[in-house]
């Protein structure tokens, strides 16, 4: 099958509508493909946040890492119907020397693709790579506008190196003539919640747009300690869970079911597909692309049909599925708070 580029939109405008479809009509099988995949370029960190599985070491692959052949091979003809390629999971993408290959190859097949760095690399020649391979959306986690604040979560990390990285690759950008976006995302965190102070140092970075997401403890930490928990933020509208002793985010998961699994595929790095990024500890290994296989052998087998089946259980049972804020986040997270004004 080859669909010529100018048919593509089309073709994923279709595809999407089958997945709402498939959604709606609680289907066990999905009757398109993804419209969006997660790729975990690596799982390894030069970082050690406290409350993320690979910053704290206890996130396990099983010995190997995503090839940029292997990438492309499995997409099969998923190539068509993926819209978005986002390169993150748990692990700082910039590690996997081969990342610019993989933005190249999603490019190629006109997906939109986006990276989350914590900005450490951006000083190395692989950013002139990646910016030239055509990324649509570089996130750099930049956490907070206060600078003695920054290693309270960024445990390991240089906030100077940060800004000065920054600044590198929004030069890099401009000298290249590439079209990526480069935000600077900020996490609302205890004492670090004020929106017009996160604004003003984004764009005193040249960021083209400011993004604000809420903090989470995920299900790595079933029971944070009180330090983790202090890290919430103070503002009751940016806190995603009901309380210290239930922490379950706020979301009426009666009146929902979880819609990711018909419309998204997580890759992580060691080629097994999990549902989703909350699932850290990969409880739920729905297949692999490893030894020749595809997202497509994947998609729609007795694993993921059975997941989609058990789904409404699962979203209440699981601790991932409980922390989950995709659904409240919608309502909590500020989202892009500030845009350049020629972006
Ligand atoms: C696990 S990180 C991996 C990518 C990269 N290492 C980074 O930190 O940007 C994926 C995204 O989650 C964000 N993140 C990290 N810890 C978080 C937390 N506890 N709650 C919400 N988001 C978090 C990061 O800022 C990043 O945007
Ligand atoms: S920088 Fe990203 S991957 Fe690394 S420990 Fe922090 S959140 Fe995790």
């Amino acid at each position: 099958m080859l669909i010529p580029r100018p048919l593509l939109h089309y073709f994923r405008a279709l595809n999407r509508r089958l997945l709402d479809l498939s959604y709606r009509f609680d289907l066990p099988f999905a009757l398109g493909g993804p419209s969006s995949l997660m790729v975990e370029p690596i799982a390894v960190c030069n970082l050690r946040c406290p409350l993320c599985p690979t910053g704290v070491r206890t996130t396990k692959r099983d010995g190997y890492t995503l090839a940029p052949e292997d990438f492309e091979r499995a997409l099969g003809w998923f190539r068509y119907t993926i819209r978005t390629v986002t390169f993150w999971n748990w692990g700082e993408p910039f590690m996997n020397r081969d990342l610019a290959k993989m933005v190249a190859i999603a490019s190629r097949h006109g997906m939109a693709t986006m990276i989350s760095t914590n900005g450490h690399y951006l000083d190395k020649p692989m950013l002139d790579d990646i910016l030239a391979a055509g990324l649509t959306r570089l996130i750099v986690s930049v956490d907070t506008p206060h600078a003695h604040l920054y290693d309270r979560y960024r445990v390991g990390g240089d906030f100077e190196l940060v800004e000065r990285n920054f600044r590198h690759a929004v030069a890099r950008r401009r000298a290249l003539g590439a079209k990526t976006t480069i935000v600077a995302q900020y996490m609302a965190m205890r004492d670090s919640e004020d929106i017009d102070a996160i604004i003003a140092h984004g764009e005193s970075l040249g960021a083209d747009k400011v993004l604000v997401k809420t903090i989470g403890i995920g299900s790595s930490f079933p029971k944070p300690t009180n330090e983790q928990w202090s890290l919430l933020p103070e503002t009751e509208e940016f806190r995603r869970y009901v309380s210290r002793d239930d922490i379950r985010a706020k979301v009426e998961w009666d009146d929902v079911r979880c819609s990711y699994i018909w419309q998204t595929m997580v890759l992580n790095s060691d080629g097994t597909c999990v549902p989703c990024c909350r699932d850290q500890d990969a409880k739920f290994k729905l297949g692999s692309i490893k030894d020749g296989s595809s997202l497509p052998a994947v998609w729609n087998s007795k694993g993921y049909r059975r997941y989609r089946r058990e789904i409404r259980d699962t979203q209440k049972a699981e601790i991932m599925c409980q922390r989950c804020a995709l659904l409240t986040r919608k309502q909590l997270d500020p989202g892009y708070v500030f845009t350049a004004a020629e972006t």
